[in-house]
């Protein structure tokens, strides 16, 4: 620092080792009511210099100087102390960032775990709810969700079994209700053939001795009009047992049983019907034999009854374990979504199918349509999961 007269005679100066040289010759024609600056160069280096006029110049003139070298070396200790103070303001922000991230996403993360959870089925995992704030709100709206899903879950869990095991009963009761019935017919079989044929057949040979013996012609027409009456209700009483149970079934199989059924729907209905059967004459147990055996009459029946079909191609295969009977026709054909109303009118024959095949394990199809004919389908499994034959 000097500080000089207007004349720039030096008043008073701040260096202790003197002025250095060329300094007070540089920077002397200042203003008299602005400050100056200027880079002088001297024997101790470029020097930067503001001069500045005391009271517009009438006292004199004060000039602050500051060597350059100086200048940096104070720079750059400074921008150092900036760079550093700077540096641990912003690792302190980081962590101090980073902690209330994590205090504000850590809850936040554990609820979205607790929904995936509960999106995975698992109800009774623990929901930690922090705090009373929103996230908070929402761990309890969370628990809330949970334990009302948990109660619902319970409860379609009860239904689910409840059903399962009305279902088991059901089948149960369908299997009994096919059991007794097929018995039934069996009996009622077996009685007509059995008890009512041979009555009829003893009828019949009496009524030929009465013939014989007759007094006059008439009496004797009389008594042949009712033997022959008693040999055509004989007739009809054998087809009935055989419809109600074909002995033909059970003691030669059933191949030989549908081909006699086949025989006589062929002589009573008209229509023709081709059957092609291949490996099934001995794996069927006698259940999978029954059941097949109605599907056909059902089947033949219906056609008799709706299809007006002019032919009819029956399909008999056993290989690997399955049968598949498929019988088809040629008939009108029919709307198989109406099967549904067709049953709740009371038409049960095609219900009746499907349900003794899946009391076997097997499935009934049905293809049909206008004008295309019909085509019913029964697979059915011949042997137990064992890889043992049934019956
Ligand atoms: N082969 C067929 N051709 C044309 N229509 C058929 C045939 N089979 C079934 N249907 C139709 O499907 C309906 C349902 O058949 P389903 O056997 O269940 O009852 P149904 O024969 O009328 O009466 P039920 O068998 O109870 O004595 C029939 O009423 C008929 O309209
Ligand atoms: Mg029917």
């Amino acid at each position: 620092v000097v500080i000089t007269d207007f004349h720039d005679k030096v008043l008073a100066h701040s260096m202790v080792a003197g002025i250095p040289q060329g300094l007070l010759q540089a920077n002397q024609k200042g203003s008299a009511d602005t400050y100056t600056i200027q880079r002088i160069r001297s024997d101790e280096g470029i020097i930067r210099e503001i001069r500045m006029p005391l009271e517009n110049g009438t006292i004199g003139y004060i000039r602050v100087g500051l060597r350059e070298s100086f200048m940096g070396q104070e720079m750059a200790a400074r921008m150092q102390k900036f760079l550093l103070s700077t540096l641990l303001v912003c690792v302190v922000g980081a962590l101090f960032s980073s902690r209330v991230t994590a205090m504000i996403t850590n809850p936040l993360r554990s609820l979205a775990d607790s929904a995936r959870k509960i999106r995975d089925g698992k109800l009774d995992a623990a929901i930690s709810v922090t705090g009373s704030d929103e996230v908070g709100m929402l761990g309890v709206v969370l628990q809330d969700m949970q334990s009302s899903l948990f109660k619902t879950n319970t409860e379609r869990n009860q239904l689910v079994e409840e059903l399962c095991h009305k279902e088991e009963m059901h089948k149960i009761l369908l299997n009994k209700v096919i059991t007794i019935q097929e018995e039934e017919r069996q009996r009622i079989s077996r009685e007509l053939h059995d008890e009512t044929g041979q009555a009829l057949a003893t009828l019949m040979l009496s009524m030929q001795i009465m013939a014989d013996s007759a007094l006059d012609e008439k009496q004797r027409k009389i008594i042949m009009g009712s033997s022959e009456l008693a040999a055509n209700t004989l007739q009809h009483i054998r087809s009935l047992a055989v419809e109600l149970r074909p002995p033909l079934l059970d003691d030669f199989g059933f191949v030989a049983a549908v081909n006699k059924y086949i025989t006589a729907f062929q002589t009573l209905h008209g229509i023709p019907v081709a059957l092609q059967a291949t490996g099934a004459e001995s794996l069927v147990s006698a259940e999978i034999n029954l059941a097949l055996y109605r599907i056909l009459q059902e089947s033949l029946t219906n056609i008799a009854k709706h299809a007006a079909a002019s032919l009819i191609t029956i399909t008999l295969i056993h290989e690997k374990n399955l049968a598949i009977l498929e019988i088809a026709d040629n008939g009108r054909g029919f709307d198989v979504s109406a099967l549904k109303q067709a049953y709740q009118e009371n038409h049960i024959g095609i219900f009746g199918m499907k349900e003794r095949m899946e009391l076997l394990g097997g499935k009934l199809e049905i293809q049909s349509e206008h004008g295309q004919g019909t085509t019913v389908r029964a697979t059915v499994p011949t042997a137990t999961e064992k890889g043992e034959q049934n019956g």
